[in-house]
Order: C-alpha cells, then sequence, then structure tokens
C-alpha cells in the first residue's frame, strides 16, 4: 500500500469486511451523495489539537480516558442521556487528574458511535434466520424482517443525530457545565449516596479549598479558562466505510484529507487486516486514528500495522488499544509492547478491559464482571511497568444511567440483578457508580506508577 495513490475511495478496490447487504435500489447512493455535500461535524484543526494532546500520551506526560456507549442509540436520544454520559466521563476525569496529577485527554465513544461488527452476518430465534443488527446507522435490533433491512437513511439520521450530540457536548463543555467550581453537582444522587461517591465527595472538596486558596492568594481563578472549560474530542470505529469516505473532506489549510465524522476514528479488532479496505482508509486521513489489538496480533504485525497507519511516526496519530481479556493480558502484551518500542513507534497505548472479558451469564444475558474489567487494567498496567513504557490510557463502555449490564462492583450486583435494568442495545456498560469507582482504582494504579 503506498501512501501516494491513497483517495478517500481508494478502500473500495479492497476487501471491505463487516458492511451491510444495503439495497441496490439506488438509495445508497443518494444517501452517501447528500453526506458528501453536508456540513463536517468537526474541523480539521481540532484533529490536529487531538494529535498534539494524544502526543503528550504517547510520551507519558498525560492519560487518554476514552468512554462511552458501545451503540448509540436512535431511540435512548435526549439532551439527558447525553448530559449524564458527558457527566460521569468528566467525573471519571477529574478523579484521575486530581488522585495522579496527570491530565487526563477526555475522548468519548459519542456522537457518532452507531455501527457494530458482528461475528455472525444473521441470528436465528425459534427457527427463524433474520440478518444481524448492525447498529442503529444500518438497522433495527427488534427481530423482525422489516426492522432489520439494512435502511440507506439511518446513514443521513446518524449524521443528524452526530450533529446535535455534538452541538450540546461543545455546550456543555465551554458554556458552563463543566465549570471545575460545579464540581460537586457532577454526583448524582444515586452516586453520592454510594461509597465511591462520598469518596469522591471529599475529592471536590479539597478542589473546592484549592479554589478558595487560589482566590486568597489573588490569583482570580475567572481569568483561568482552564478551570471553567475543558477540551472534549469525539470518536467512533470507523466501521461503514461508505459513511466515512463521504463525509472525508480536504482541509484547505494543510492540504490533507480528514475524515470529519469525528476527531479521532478506530479500526475494530475484525477488520484490522493490513490489506483490507478499512486499513486502507484509515491510513490516508489526517486524524489521530486507532487500532484495536487483540490476542492473535503478533509482534511483526503489529509493527507492520504501525508503519501503514503511522509511517511518518507522529506522536498521537496512533492509538493502539489492546482487548485481550483478562486472562490473557499478562502472556499476550509484553512483546507487543516490546517490538513497538523497538521499532521506535511513538504510540499511544490504551486498555480496552470490556471486549475480552464478555460472556454469557447463566441468566443467559451478555455479561462482564466488574473484577475481570480491573483484572485486565491490572495486567495491563504491570506488563507497561516491566517493559518501562506508559500505560496511556483506558477505553470504556459506561452509561450516566443506573443500568444492571455488569455484574460486581462495590454494589455487588449479581446475575439475577443483571434483569432490573438491563438497556444496553449491544454490548454491556458499567453504571455510573461502576465508573466512578474504575476511575479511583486506575488513579491508584497511576500514582503508583
Ligand atoms: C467495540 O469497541 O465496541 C468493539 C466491537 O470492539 P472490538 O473491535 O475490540 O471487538
Ligand atoms: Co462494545
Amino acid at each position: 500500500m503506498s501512501q501516494e495513490s491513497w483517495t478517500p475511495d481508494s478502500w473500495r478496490s479492497l476487501k471491505a469486511d463487516q458492511q451491510p447487504d444495503w439495497p441496490s435500489d439506488g438509495s445508497l447512493e443518494s444517501a452517501l451523495k447528500t453526506l458528501s455535500s453536508v456540513p463536517p461535524l468537526v474541523f480539521a484543526g481540532e484533529a490536529r489539537d487531538l494529535t498534539a494532546a494524544l502526543g503528550r500520551v504517547a510520551d507519558g506526560r498525560a492519560f487518554l480516558l476514552q468512554a462511552g456507549d458501545c451503540a448509540e442509540s436512535f431511540d435512548a436520544f435526549s439532551a439527558d442521556s447525553i448530559r449524564e454520559r458527558l457527566r460521569v466521563i468528566l467525573q471519571m476525569a477529574v478523579v484521575l487528574t486530581y488522585s495522579s496529577g496527570v491530565p487526563a485527554v477526555k475522548v468519548g465513544r459519542i456522537a457518532g458511535q452507531f455501527a457494530k461488527p458482528r461475528s455472525a452476518n444473521t441470528e436465528t430465534i425459534d427457527g427463524v434466520e433474520l440478518p444481524s443488527f448492525r447498529g442503529h446507522i444500518v438497522n433495527d435490533s427488534s427481530f423482525s424482517a422489516e426492522a432489520r433491512k439494512p435502511d440507506p437513511h439511518r446513514l443521513i439520521d446518524a449524521y443528524n443525530q452526530s450533529a446535535s450530540t455534538l452541538n450540546l457536548l461543545r455546550a456543555f463543555t465551554k458554556g458552563g457545565f463543566a465549570d471545575l467550581d460545579r464540581v460537586h453537582k457532577w454526583n448524582k444522587e444515586f452516586v453520592a449516596s454510594s461509597k465511591q461517591g462520598q469518596r469522591y465527595e471529599k475529592l471536590a472538596d479539597e478542589i473546592d479549598r484549592a479554589l478558595q486558596f487560589m482566590r486568597a492568594t489573588g490569583v482570580d481563578p475567572a481569568g483561568v479558562p482552564a478551570l471553567h472549560e475543558v477540551d472534549f474530542y469525539t470518536s467512533h470505529e470507523a466501521l461503514i466505510l461508505g459513511y466515512e469516505e463521504a463525509l472525508t473532506r480536504k482541509d484547505s489549510l494543510t492540504g490533507d484529507y480528514y475524515d470529519c465524522s469525528a476527531h479521532l476514528v478506530w479500526i475494530g479488532e475484525r477488520t484490522r487486516g493490513l490489506e483490507d479496505a478499512h486499513m486502507e482508509f484509515t491510513r490516508g486521513i489526517s486524524n489521530p486514528v486507532g487500532c484495536k489489538v487483540g490476542p492473535t496480533i503478533g509482534t511483526d504485525e503489529i509493527v507492520e500495522l504501525c508503519e501503514t497507519l503511522n509511517p511518518d511516526r507522529i506522536p498521537g496519530r496512533l492509538t493502539l488499544i489492546s482487548r485481550m481479556g483478562a486472562d490473557k493480558v499478562g502472556d499476550h502484551l509484553r512483546p507487543l509492547l516490546r517490538a513497538v518500542a523497538d521499532a521506535g513507534h511513538p504510540v499511544v497505548w490504551a486498555c480496552d478491559p470490556m471486549h475480552g472479558n464478555t460472556f454469557t451469564s447463566t441468566s443467559g444475558r451478555k455479561t462482564r464482571h466488574f473484577e475481570s474489567i480491573l483484572d485486565e487494567i491490572r495486567g495491563f498496567f504491570a506488563a507497561h511497568a516491566a517493559e518501562g513504557t506508559w500505560p496511556g490510557g483506558v477505553h470504556v463502555e459506561l452509561t450516566g444511567d443506573d443500568v444492571t449490564e455488569c455484574l460486581g462492583g462495590a454494589e455487588e450486583l449479581l446475575d439475577d440483578d443483571l434483569g432490573l435494568r438491563y438497556e444496553t442495545i449491544c454490548d454491556p456498560r458499567l453504571n455510573a457508580r461502576q465508573s466512578l469507582e474504575l476511575a479511583f482504582r486506575v488513579a491508584e494504579l497511576l500514582s503508583q506508577d
């Protein structure tokens, strides 16, 4: 694959896995045509700012917190749900930063995280076989032939929902909601009453006192924008390549191409073949990009992947998101860390402790255990400590709501509890209490590092 021959559509001649079986009546082409002329969701300059921020992560001066939904939903779309997800991410970031002294780069799995890779093309229930649910950008999760038919108009609905989500996120993060003066208000009632909620209250009290101290010494916090606003970036898996291509624009300032559907996009574990379409598309855009890496990747392959996605070795350009599983991270990660470091590639290493630890519980629900999630994170930190590399960040699936989708945590959710509020349309997410608890545990690991 040579850099010179890249165009936004050069992926089309290659094998593209996980693409929907779109209708051939021209509706796909018409939706993509519309998308190729709509305004971009993000600007190239913002994507460059994120590369710079991730560059600081790559050299050990910051920590990446990438978090949000497994799959955003067209149905559960509301200002409240966006605010609650942002609130828990801000809480986690404050815990990480305050407890470890390391700044947190905040990236949401939000405002575009609609497409899902599936392990099977079809799903069979009671002898009826239908196409799998592939995320609301493609079809609907309910089990009927009509709902499961890929509908190209959903591409435009996904763009529109991303635009209004991002609009609200920008308002919240720059317009007062993220002000450190409001640090207590990020603690929601059902969280505040829990042990980790109370721990958070204490930390928020300390931040209040620090702000008071600043005022008393004559430093006016009002004049320090960093205390009142946060930089919050968006990301999703670049799975549906037609959609990503249609939102790719040439930056007038640099002449480079940016995928303007999000600040950062990543390649999933199932579509990272070096000669495949997703790799081809992603290598040519100038955004910061990510790639999931699971236990089957080898040391030569990971170095080649780095060469393909970041030939110029720009710090912050490439984030490798390790998702090994708690039982495998101990053996598999260290050789990969060493190979990438020996090859001189400046990557961000992030730990996705979710996707390698999913199983079906006895009650028949897809779930994850909080302890396995923590175990994988511990293994990730241990591998980095042993190799002398920087455990750059975590990548988690969460919601701000009081759901019961993952087992364990301080509230000790059991299999029987999963049915209470199991609301995800795809993978099980940490609830707000579990997310906050995770942030405290990661902060402890970071402070030891
Ligand atoms: C995901 O992040 O939702 C996902 C499908 O992950 P992976 O590609 O690592 O399986
Ligand atoms: Co998921």
